[in-house]
């Protein structure tokens, strides 16, 4: 389906946004309490500022947020767009300024993680024991031949041995491609093959709803076939699980890391020097390495960790709830919370283990005063109940964030009360910070600034000083206040990917090419009478489930790879909690249909070929196809079926009759 088919300007009755718009409909809104703004980190005059001279507005930030090793005379580089050079000439270096200059400010004694295990155990690193450790971890990779510009896979759990991975990477200049945990050793090696990684850090295991889970088999699968530049593998142990060995290849971390020595003295990198790929789905099977370099995306990072969260690192304590195998846990759990000499929680585990108000106990323990989490996760806690967060004590909390997908605003009004008016005890007066962004991006885009703008439940309203952000037509217009569109990003940005790893083409044909000097982000979105923005949902072939990304496409392709389907057809039907969920039509192949456990079948295929977060919610076997003349397949339609609805107009399908068959074979 192209964009042109499914786009909210095309007035499209099943786009993801208007069940969105349906839900509810709420008129209030949320100015700023006079002491918030009072103390407020973001001010008004950062829009004019940025506004008057983008670029100086980003150079400030570069060089008050950032130690340079070497400053830069170049702010930007668009000469050879899309390919953009932010501070090109300038030299820094990542974990120095996560780490070694806050110790050397006298900060070496402050938290920088409080990490809790699912188990319940408990560590704590202040800044100069994460230095000392980050230091050990690049030594011990430097020991094992990894050299700057070398890749290296990460697949790990939510441990703070993954934050240290990543930054003694980024110390040596060594690229970190970070594979979610939830996917498969299939996906895994495919990543592994792209990037042409030559270490693998992973661990035994961790755990889930109380029980050990593992992931060391996983790495043992993926690298069991010839063919890859794999020479070492380091192994965290996290539950004690026995695992396999492979001598010569796999290492303890605490062999290797735990025996390095403790001296590393960090050089600067240019400041474009990649920093990390990290996969993610497109429109087609093939997911996408999106490169981040290291100047411009730590640039943006701190400033919106900053800005957008209201922070105070003195004081407050944050918890970005991601896990690391995603963007915003690159973001705003490795980078931004250090570099902004932060104190952070990070928790291993689900937030129904062992208890549904797991959540809000950790708030209470460790006085988070910054939440920032997903909406699919808010509506959860709807469904459980708020006498669960009201046993505990939220008071320490005083700004909310939500990521991931529209949030709808029901959700929205039931974590600004519920949990920011810690169950009710106080008066609601927490901010709650819609932030739009993508893996893409590398940073926040749209947010409302907390302190500075009115709040409106369901909007993320308005771009971050110095990010020019548009909602376009078919043909690239910018649209009026009152309507819909697309939305795009005007200008380049610190932050921005700088291709997709080995595939230039694809970077200007995914992102540029569909209209004119502008950045496409795949999102519908419209404005608001004011010109505020409301994001609508994808247009094009990728699913949000619980704010994780999906390509149908590549779902598509599991499907048909297995022997008993003949075609697939994947959609992306709205869901109360997940926000959508993958729904499949399958025709099976000869005799397939007989199999009593088909679908159990292929949801586990699935599984093995991507991963379980892909697994299809429902797989329907039908008879037929709707496709149009031209051959293409008619999503529109089948999401209707999908979503219980009677299926919208059907007269450009070849066949008028396969919405007839398919609806009697699902009655059966
Ligand atoms: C897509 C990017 C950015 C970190 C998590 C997801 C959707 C993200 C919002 C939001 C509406 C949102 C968009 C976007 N999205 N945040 N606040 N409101 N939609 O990163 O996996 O790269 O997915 O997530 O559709 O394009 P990602």
């Amino acid at each position: 389906m192209s964009p042109h088919e499914s786009g909210p300007a095309a007035g499209q009755a099943n786009h993801p946004g208007d069940a969105l718009e349906n839900l509810s409909h709420e008129d209030r809104r949320f100015p700023p309490s006079p002491e918030f703004a009072a103390q407020a980190v973001a001010t008004a005059e950062d829009y004019a500022e940025a506004a008057a001279d983008r670029p100086a507005f980003w150079a400030r930030q570069a060089r008050e947020l950032l130690t340079w090793s070497k400053d830069f005379t170049q702010t930007l580089d668009w000469s050879n767009p899309p390919f953009a050079s932010w501070f090109g000439d300038g030299q820094l270096n990542a974990a120095y300024n996560a780490l070694d200059r806050h110790v050397e400010n006298g900060l070496g004694d402050r938290v920088a993680i409080h990490f809790e295990g699912e188990p319940g155990d408990t560590r704590s690193y202040t800044y100069a024991e994460l230095t000392r450790e980050v230091k050990k971890a690049a030594n011990a990779f430097e020991s094992l031949g990894i050299r700057k510009g070398d890749r290296v896979a990460v697949y790990l759990p939510m441990i703070p041995e993954a934050v240290i991975t990543l930054l003694a990477c980024a110390r040596i200049g060594a690229v970190h491609s970070v594979v979610f945990g939830g996917f498969s050793a299939d996906a895994l090696r495919s990543r592994i093959d792209d990037a042409e990684a030559k270490l693998v850090v992973t661990s035994d295991g961790t755990y889930r709803r109380g029980k050990p889970s593992a992931l060391k088999p996983a790495v043992d699968e993926a690298l069991a076939k010839e063919g890859h530049n794999v020479g070492s593998v380091i192994v965290v142990k996290r539950n004690g699980e026995p695992v396999e060995w492979t001598e010569g290849r796999d290492l303890w971390w605490d062999d290797t890391v735990g025996t390095a020595s403790p001296e590393h003295t960090a050089v600067g990198h240019d400041a474009e020097h990649p920093l990390f790929i990290l996969y993610t789905s497109g429109t087609t099977g093939k997911p996408k390495g999106i490169l981040h370099t290291t100047g411009g995306f730590l640039t943006q990072a701190a400033y919106t960790h900053k800005a957008v969260f209201d922070l105070h690192p003195e004081s407050d304590v944050f918890w970005c709830t991601a896990d690391v195998g995603w963007v915003t846990g690159h973001t705003y759990v490795a980078y931004a919370p250090l570099i902004n000499g932060a104190t952070q929680l990070m928790y291993e585990g689900t937030p129904d283990s062992p208890h549904q108000g797991r959540w809000w106990e950790l708030i209470e323990k460790y006085k988070v005063s910054i939440l920032y989490t997903a909406p699919t996760a808010i509506r959860t806690f709807m469904k459980w109940g708020r006498e669960i967060p009201a046993k505990y004590d939220l008071g320490s909390l005083r700004v909310l964030g939500s990521v991931g997908e529209p949030i709808n605003p029901e959700a929205w009004m039931w974590y600004r009360e519920v949990i920011g008016g810690n169950g009710g005890k106080r008066q609601d007066r927490t901010p709650i910070v819609d932030t739009w962004w993508q893996t893409e991006t590398g940073a926040h885009m749209i947010a409302p600034l907390p302190g500075v703008t009115e709040a409106k439940p369901g909007s993320a309203q308005v771009p971050l000083p110095g990010i020019a952000v548009d909602v376009v037509d078919e043909l690239g217009e910018s649209v009026p206040n009152g309507s819909g569109g697309y939305l795009v990003i005007r200008e380049p940005w610190p932050a921005m990917l700088r291709g997709i790893w080995g595939d230039p083409d694809r970077y200007r044909d995914t992102y540029w090419s569909r209209f004119d000097n502008m950045y496409f982000a795949g999102d519908g979105a419209k404005k608001d009478e004011d010109g505020d923005v409301w994001l609508l949902g994808r247009v094009d072939d990728v699913m949000n489930v619980s704010g994780h990304r999906l390509s149908t496409t590549e779902i598509e392709s599991a499907l048909v790879s297995h022997p008993s389907v003949a075609e697939a057809a994947v959609v992306g039907a709205a869901d109360e909690t997940t926000g959508q969920a993958v729904v499949a039509f399958v025709i099976l192949r000869g005799s397939a249909a007989e199999d009593a456990d088909i679908v159990t079948t292929l949801r586990n295929h699935v599984g093995k070929e991507i991963g379980p977060i892909a697994k299809p919610k429902n797989i329907l076997v039908v008879p037929e196809l709707p496709k149009t003349r031209s051959g293409k397949i008619m999503r529109r339609l089948l999401k209707d079926v999908a979503e219980g609805r009677d299926a919208g107009d059907a007269t450009t399908l070849a066949d008028n009759t396969v919405m007839t068959q398919i609806a009697a074979s699902l009655r059966k």
